[in-house]
C-alpha cells in the first residue's frame, strides 16, 4: 500500500479503527482477519501455490460405498471413510450419504452431504433451497437417461458418467480419492487431452478455459482482474467434444488437439456440470484433468448431456436457476452513464447534446455523485435538489428517455456523537432489525463511500421489507425507472467490524485517493495513443512521471518484508471461518476473505455466517430489488442492473463487466465476458463501453461504440475525472456511434424477438461460433461472435489497423454469408482467415444465408423507432431459402395480454408472412429487400397483386432485390393479414 494512501488511511481513521480494534479486549465483535497490509509477500500459505502445502490427494483415505439401494430413479448409498481421517483442512465427515438422481432423460443429479447433519451444530452449510433452487427432476429413469452413472469401490469410492451414445466418459474421478471436511472438500475429474471447456465465472478471461489455470470463486469488488476471481459466482462449465465423422461410413472418430480443417464434417458433443455450491471456491484445470475444491458446502453436481450446447444451455435454465427477465423493449436502447456528472444541469446537457448531434439516446444513468455524502436514498440538496430533479426528469420521460440511479449496497451509519448527524434510512433498518451483526450481537460495521456502514441482511425477511420500503420512499422524490446496484459482492473497504467503538472518528473519505485527486491523477491512455497523438503522449507522460516521483518522495520507503503464515492447527469439529484451513487463491491482498469485503464471521438473523453465504449477497439483494420494483410498478418489468451475480440471477438482473479499463485489450475482453454470462443464463450483458478506468480516446471509442452497439446491453460509463468520452466528444466517434446505431435500432425487433426467445426458452443473445458451427478449428474464437443465429460481427480489437482477420463459419459446408453493407455475397474459403477491409468507422457486420430480419427505422428513441414502418431483409441460402420470425407485445408488461408471433419463410422466388396472436401492429410495412436472388424476376407481385415496376430494383451484380412501394398494400399493418411476395 503506498505511503499516500496510509496517510490518508490514517487522517480518515479508518486505518487506526482496524488496528485499535485488534488490541480491544471484547473481541468477539472486533474478530478480524489478517490486516491485509501485512500479508504482501505471503509464500508460506497453504494454498494451490505452495508446493509444500498438505495435498489432500495424498494423505486422505476416500470413502467406501455400502448399503446402495437402486430405485427406477437412482440409488442410494451411505459413504464411509475409507482409513483414518486426514484432516487436512479442515474435520473429515465420517458419513455421508450419496443420492444418484436421473431426473430427466437429459439430465443427472449426484448429490453427496453429511449423513447427519445437526442442526445446533453449523459445522457445515448447505445452500438454501429458496436461494438457489435445486435442479428439478420430471420423468427421468435411470433406462431412459441418455447418461449413465457407474462408480466402484476400489481402491475408494470413485465414480463415472458416461454419455450412452457414445461411450465417451464425461466424467470421472477414478484414482483420485474424495476428501470431504467441514471447510475442505475436493474432488477431481479427468478430462480429455485439449479439452474445450467454457464457463467457471464470474472472470476476465478468454472464452475457452486454458490449461493450468487456478480459477478462484470469492465474490470480490476487484476492478477487471484477468483470470482472478471477480463479482460474481457460477460454478458451472460447458464442455464441448468434437468427432470427425467419415464422410463414408459415417463412423465417428474424437478430433484430436489442434486437428480440424473447417472442411471435413464434424460433429460437437457438448455436456454442463453445475456444482450447486455457494462456498469460496477454486478450480485448478490440469492438462487432463479439472480439480474442484470448495470451503464447505455440499457435491451437489448436475450434469446436463445437451447435445448440442442450445441443449445444455436450456436445460440448464429451464430445471434449475430459472429463465433470464424478459427485457423492455427500451433497455435495448442506447444508455450513457458517468461518475462524475456533477448536477442536473450537466446532466441536462448531456442529454441536450445527444439531441443536438442526434445521437440516440435511451436512458440517462447517475451514478453516487446524486447523493448526499454518499448515502443511499438521499440526494445532494446543492447540486441535485429534488424540485429540479423532478422537472429534469419530467422532460427526460416526454421525450421518451428514462433514468436510471446508482443504488449502493452498504447504508450509513451516523456518528451517534454528532446530534445534527441524522440518517433516518439508517435509524428504520436498525428499528426493523435489518442489518447483518457480528457474533456477538452488536452491529457488523464495515466502511465504503459514506464512511461506516451496515449491510442488509438478505437472510432475515425484515431486510428485505425494509428495503423495499426505502426504495419507495424514495421515489415519491426522485421518479426513477430502473435500479443499478453496486459494491454488492459485498464489499468493504476495511477488515472486520472496522467501525465497532470507532464511530465518532466519522470517517468522510474512503480509504484511498479517489480518482483525479492529487496524488491519483490517471494519466493511462489506449495503445495506440502514444502514435495518434504523439505531442499530447509526451505531455502525459511526462506529468505520469511526476506524479510517481512524488509518490516516491513521500513514501518511507518501507516495504513490508515477506510475512510467514503458520498453518492454522485444525481444531476437530470446530471451524475457523476467519481463517480457513485452506487458503483459495482470493484476488485480494494476502488472499485474504476478508479483505475489501464483509468479514467471514459476520453474522445473519438465521445464524448464517458470511462464510457460508458471501458468494450470494449480491444474488439476494438483486431478488430483494426485484420485487420491491414488482410492488412499485405492479405487472411491469423490472429493469435492474447488478454487478455481484450468482447462477440464477439472470431471472432478474442485467449485468455489466464492471471496472474495465479504456484500453484494446479490455475491449477484447468483453466478448468472452459476454458469451460466458449467455452460458450463466444472463443474456442482457454490456461492458463499460469506452473503458471505465483510464482515458479513452478517439481511436478506441469509435471502435468500441460499434463494437458494443451490437451487444444485448449497450452503456457507456466512465470512472470519476478520467477525459468525458460521451460519443459526441470525437467528431468522428459521432460518426461512427450513429452508423453503428443505425443498425442496432433498425434491427431491434429482432433483438427483442432473441430476447423473448432467451426469456420463454433459454436460448442465447449473443452466440460463441462455436455454438451454431460444429467445428473444432472454431472452438477457442472469442475475437468475433453472432448476435442470435443470423448475424455475425467481426470487429477490430487492436489500435492502428483498417483491416481485421475473420472466418466465416459453414463455408466449407455451403454456408452463404452476406456483407450487411454491400449486401453481397462473401467470397470466403474454408480454413481461411480472411482479411477484411475495416478503416475506423466501420464494423464488419455479415448476414448469414438463411436468415430474415425483421426491421424498423432507426431513431433517437426506441418509442419513435416503434411508430416507423417495417422493413424485411432475406439472405438466401444456398437452396434459395430463409426463415425468420418476430415478437411483440407491449414491451413492458410482465405478463402481457397481447403478444405476436410472425414467422416468415422463403423459398426461392418466394416470401411469406403469417402472423397469430392478438398485439396490433398498425405500422405498414414499407419494402422487402432479398439478397442472393440469381435470376432477374419476372413479375413481382404481393399477395397476387402486381407491385409497381417503378417499385422494384433488381442489382444483378450483387444479385439484390428490393421490393418498395409496399404501404398501401399493408395500410392496416404490417402483418394484419398474411401475405406472400413473389418474384
Ligand atoms: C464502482 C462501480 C462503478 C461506479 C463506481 C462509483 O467502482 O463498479 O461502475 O462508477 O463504483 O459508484
Amino acid at each position: 500500500m503506498a505511503f499516500l494512501t496510509k496517510v490518508l488511511l490514517a487522517s480518515v481513521g479508518l486505518l487506526p479503527a482496524v488496528h485499535a480494534a485488534s488490541s480491544t479486549s471484547s473481541a468477539a465483535n472486533a474478530q478480524y482477519t489478517l490486516p491485509f497490509d501485512s500479508m504482501e509477500g505471503v509464500t508460506m500459505i497453504p494454498n494451490v501455490e505452495n508446493p509444500k502445502a498438505v495435498d489432500a490427494q495424498a494423505v486422505c483415505p476416500g470413502y467406501k460405498v455400502s448399503n446402495v439401494k437402486h430405485s427406477l430413479r437412482g440409488l442410494t448409498a451411505t459413504l464411509s471413510m475409507a482409513g483414518e481421517p486426514c484432516n487436512a483442512y479442515g474435520t473429515d465427515i465420517e458419513s455421508l450419504s450419496l443420492t444418484v438422481d436421473y431426473q430427466a432423460k437429459d439430465r443427472l443429479n449426484v448429490q453427496i452431504i453429511p449423513a447427519h447433519i445437526d442442526a445446533t451444530n453449523a459445522s457445515w452449510y448447505l445452500v438454501d433451497e429458496d436461494v438457489v433452487p435445486r435442479s428439478q427432476a420430471s420423468n427421468g429413469s435411470v433406462n431412459a437417461s441418455d447418461l449413465t452413472f457407474s462408480w466402484s469401490n476400489s481402491p475408494s469410492f470413485n465414480f463415472e458418467v458416461t454419455r450412452k451414445a457414445t461411450g465417451d466418459v464425461l466424467f470421472s474421478t477414478k484414482d483420485t480419492v474424495l476428501v470431504y471436511e467441514n471447510q475442505f472438500i475436493e474432488f477431481e475429474t479427468s478430462l480429455p487431452e485439449g479439452y474445450n471447456l467454457y464457463g467457471l465465472g464470474d472472470r476476465v478471461q478468454q472464452f475457452r478455459i486454458k490449461e493450468n489455470l487456478t480459477l478462484t470463486t470469492w465474490a470480490a469488488d476487484a476492478g477487471n482482474v484477468i483470470d482472478e476471481n471477480l463479482y460474481g459466482t457460477h460454478p458451472f462449465y460447458l464442455d464441448t467434444r468434437y468427432y470427425a465423422i467419415d464422410k463414408k461410413s459415417g463412423a465417428r472418430r474424437m478430433v484430436k488437439p489442434g486437428e480440424g480443417d473447417q472442411i471435413q464434417d464434424y460433429a460437437a458433443y457438448s455436456h454442463g456440470v453445475f456444482l450447486r455450491n455457494a462456498h469460496g471456491q477454486e478450480v485448478i484445470t490440469k492438462p487432463d484433468s479439472l480439480v474442484w475444491r470448495t470451503l464447505g458446502g455440499s457435491v451437489d453436481l448436475t450434469f446436463y448431456s445437451g447435445p448440442s450446447q442450445e441443449e445444455v444451455t436450456k436445460n440448464y435454465q429451464i430445471s434449475t436457476i430459472g429463465l433470464p427477465a424478459m427485457q423492455q423493449y427500451s433497455a435495448l436502447g442506447y444508455h450513457q452513464a458517468r461518475w462524475g456528472y456533477a448536477n442536473w444541469s450537466v446532466m441536462a446537457d448531456v442529454v441536450a447534446t445527444f439531441e443536438k448531434f442526434e445521437i440516440p439516446l435511451e436512458y440517462m444513468w447517475a451514478d453516487i455523485d446524486y447523493m448526499n455524502q454518499y448515502r443511499n436514498f438521499e440526494n445532494d440538496l446543492n447540486t441535485f435538489p429534488y424540485e429540479e430533479g423532478q422537472e429534469f426528469l419530467e422532460k427526460l420521460h416526454q421525450s421518451g428517455r428514462h433514468f436510471v440511479p446508482i443504488i449502493d449496497s452498504a447504508l450509513y451509519i451516523p456518528n451517534p456523537q454528532n446530534a445534527s448527524d441524522s440518517y433516518p434510512t439508517f435509524d428504520r433498518g436498525v428499528a426493523a432489525d435489518a442489518f447483518i451483526k457480528n457474533p456477538d450481537g452488536s452491529l457488523y460495521i464495515g466502511a465504503v463511500w459514506p464512511g461506516y456502514t451496515v449491510f442488509p441482511d438478505w437472510n432475515s425477511p425484515r431486510a428485505s421489507e425494509y428495503w423495499v420500503n426505502e426504495l419507495e420512499l424514495w421515489r415519491q422524490k426522485v421518479p426513477y425507472d430502473g435500479i443499478w446496484i453496486d459494491m454488492s459482492e459485498v464489499a468493504s473497504f476495511c477488515v472486520g467490524s472496522c467501525g465497532t467503538n470507532m464511530l465518532h472518528l466519522n470517517p468522510i473519505h474512503p480509504p484511498f485517493l479517489l480518482p483525479g485527486e492529487p496524488g491519483n491523477v490517471d494519466y493511462g491512455y489506449p495503445e495506440g495513443f502514444a502514435v495518434t497523438n504523439t505531442t499530447e503522449a509526451r505531455a502525459i507522460a511526462a506529468a505520469e512521471r511526476r506524479q510517481v516521483a512524488a509518490a516516491k518522495e513521500e513514501s518511507d520507503g518501507s516495504q513490508p518484508s515477506s510475512v510467514s503464515i503458520l498453518h492454522p492447527t485444525v481444531t476437530p469439529g470446530v471451524r475457523n471461518i476467519n481463517y480457513p484451513p485452506y487458503v483459495i487463491s482470493n484476488v485480494q491482498t494476502g488472499h485474504d476473505l476478508a479483505a475489501k469485503a464483509v468479514s467471514p464471521n459476520a453474522t445473519h438473523s438465521d445464524g448464517a455466517v458470511e462464510y457460508d453465504v458471501h458468494n450470494l449477497w449480491g444474488h439476494q439483494i438483486l431478488k430483494a430489488t426485484y420485487d420491491g420494483m414488482l410492488r412499485m410498478w405492479p405487472g411491469k418489468r423490472p429493469f435492474l442492473l447488478g454487478r455481484s451475480t450468482f447462477a440464477g440471477s439472470g431471472k432478474w438482473a442485467a449485468h455489466w463487466g464492471g471496472d474495465n479499463e479504456s484500453r484494446f485489450a479490455s475491449m477484447y475482453f468483453t466478448i468472452p465476458q459476454a458469451l460466458s454470462f449467455s452460458l450463466f443464463g444472463m443474456p442482457m450483458f454490456g461492458p463499460d463501453t469506452c473503458g471505465f478506468s483510464g482515458n479513452a480516446d478517439l481511436e478506441l471509442c469509435s471502435r468500441w461504440m460499434q463494437l458494443s452497439a451490437f451487444f444485448p446491453f449497450y452503456r457507456n460509463h466512465n470512472v470519476l475525472a478520467s477525459i468525458p468520452q460521451e460519443p459526441y466528444r470525437w467528431a468522428a466517434v459521432i460518426e461512427a456511434s450513429k452508423k453503428a446505431m443505425a443498425i442496432r435500432y433498425a434491427i431491434l425487433p429482432y433483438l427483442y424477438t432473441l430476447f423473448h426467445l432467451a426469456h420463454t426458452t433459454g436460448s442465447t443473445v449473443m452466440r460463441a461460433l462455436a455454438w451454431e458451427f460444429p467445428d473444432p478449428t472454431l472452438a477457442s474464437v472469442d475475437t468475433q461472435f453472432l448476435l442470435g443465429p443470423f448475424l455475425m460481427v467481426v470487429p477490430v480489437l487492436e489500435p492502428l489497423v483498417d483491416s481485421v482477420k475473420g472466418v466465416f463459419p459453414g463455408v466449407g459446408q455451403g454456408e452463404v454469408w452476406y456483407d450487411w453493407y454491400t449486401q453481397t455475397a462473401v467470397d470466403a474459403q474454408p480454413g481461411v482467415n480472411t482479411t477484411i477491409a475495416a478503416p475506423l468507422g466501420h464494423i464488419p457486420v455479415f448476414m448469414r444465408g438463411g436468415s430474415i430480419l425483421p426491421m424498423q427505422e432507426p431513431a433517437l428513441t426506441t418509442q419513435a423507432a416503434r411508430k416507423t414502418p417495417w422493413a424485411l431483409l432475406a439472405a438466401l441460402d444456398k437452396n434459395g431459402t430463409a426463415y425468420g420470425q418476430l415478437y411483440l407485445d407491449d414491451g413492458e408488461s410482465l405478463e402481457p395480454t397481447e403478444t405476436l408471433n410472425v414467422k416468415f419463410k422463403a423459398g426461392k422466388t418466394r416470401l411469406t408472412a403469417t402472423a397469430t396472436g392478438t398485439w396490433v401492429e398498425s405500422n405498414p410495412l414499407a419494402n422487402v429487400t432479398v439478397m442472393g436472388v440469381s435470376s432477374v424476376p419476372s413479375n413481382v407481385t404481393f399477395n397476387n397483386q402486381p407491385v409497381q415496376s417503378s417499385s422494384v430494383q433488381y442489382d444483378a451484380t450483387a444479385q439484390v432485390l428490393f421490393v418498395g412501394g409496399l404501404q398501401n398494400m399493408t395500410a392496416h399493418g404490417a402483418w394484419a393479414k398474411p401475405w406472400t411476395l413473389r418474384w
